[in-house]
């Protein structure tokens, strides 16, 4: 059976990476698949710190996102992670599967954490072991994903073989990364070397899901880029990578690829490409951004939703979470 589950932090800040790397992918798989799970991931966003109630509206802001750019609630199951425990009652269990060395790894700790590591809450450190659980306790086999969380699907890869091979068991699939597009790596605004993150301290070194046509077009009029005239190849490209982000995005938002950008723009500088990139994002984004802000409106509704999902959840974790729960011994009633 193939299952689809990936999930976004509700800390804010919502932005085009986001979209073009997973939100919108999930959109095209969502007919092919039977019944995906789609997360708001409360429990990975007090990872650091967050004010309470910017995290409650951060939640609905993120369902909203996710509903207005085409995930079916009817079809598909959309939730906030604490609402269901079976995530954190997994997360314990792989704490004692996943090694100390695997975590060390991560690089995705190490620049959250920055240079004061010991500071950092373990939470953050065990972050990928609760990533495994919440994909694991639906045995979700398929995670649509940006190129950034690639390493911690291998590390769910890894989980899920060890608890199989030291239990005797061939309880847990070996998840897949579904990473695909024209943009599975946007990159920052201001620093191509960098990715777009919520995060970052520069507002406009992304464009966020909520931002108007205004912001839109200064943000793009802004970004960096070098004084050369955009390639008419791909390979032209190499060694250019703010300019190769900006071809990307337009691809991607555009359903094409660089080498159909190139072959409009190419030759042309970025006084043309980028007023013409701000006018397809503003299309793409603008009635997105009409319906999340009707859906967050009506918290109520939103609310639902998310209980409506928790609950199907809940009865599709009940069963794996009983089953590994026999297999490692524990007593249950
Ligand atoms: P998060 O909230 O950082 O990001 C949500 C999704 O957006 C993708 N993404 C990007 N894609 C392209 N370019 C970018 N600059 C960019 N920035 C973010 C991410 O790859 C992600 O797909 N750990 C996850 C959330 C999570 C999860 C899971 C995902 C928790 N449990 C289980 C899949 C399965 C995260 O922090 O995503």
């Amino acid at each position: 059976m193939k299952r689809i589950f990936s999930g976004v932090q509700p800390t804010g800040n919502l932005h085009l990476g986001n979209y073009l790397g997973a939100i919108r992918n999930w959109v095209r798989l969502q007919d092919e698949f039977g019944d995906c799970l789609f997360c708001v991931v409360d429990l990975h966003a007090i990872t650091v710190w967050q004010d309470p109630d910017a995290l409650r509206a951060n939640t609905r802001e993120t369902a909203a996102a996710m509903i207005a750019a085409g995930v079916d609630a009817d079809k598909n199951i959309i939730f906030n992670q604490s609402q269901v425990s079976a995530h954190a009652e997994l997360a314990w269990i792989f704490n004692c599967v996943a090694r100390l060395g695997w975590l060390e790894r991560m690089t995705q700790f190490k620049e959250k954490a920055g240079k004061d590591k010991e500071r950092a809450s373990v939470g953050l450190y065990a972050y990928p072991n609760l990533m495994a659980a919440d994909i694991l306790a639906y045995k979700g086999t398929h995670v649509p994903v940006g190129e950034d969380q690639k390493q911690h699907l291998e590390l769910a890869r890894d989980i899920a073989t060890k608890f199989n091979h030291d239990y005797g068991v061939d309880l847990f699939p070996i998840v897949e990364p579904l990473i695909f597009g024209a943009a599975t790596r946007v990159m920052s605004l201001k620093d191509g070397g960098a990715k777009m993150s919520k995060s970052d301290p520069s507002d406009n070194s992304r464009i966020n899901m909520t931002d108007d046509a205004d912001a839109i077009a200064r943000k793009i009029k802004k970004a960096r880029t070098d004084p050369d005239a955009l390639p008419s190849e791909p390979a032209g490209l190499a060694g250019r990578s703010e300019a190769a982000n900006l071809v990307g995005i337009y691809a991607a938002l555009n359903d094409s690829d660089a080498q159909a950008v190139l072959a409009e723009y190419g030759g042309q500088g970025f006084g043309a490409f980028k007023p013409a990139l701000a006018d397809l994002a503003v299309e793409r984004l603008s009635p997105i951004q009409g319906e999340m802000k009707r859906l967050m409106d009506d918290a109520a509704q939103l609310d639902a939703v998310l209980r409506i999902g928790a609950e199907k959840a809940r009865d599709l974790a009940a069963p794996v979470i009983a089953e590994v729960q026999d297999v490692v011994g524990f007593l249950r009633p």
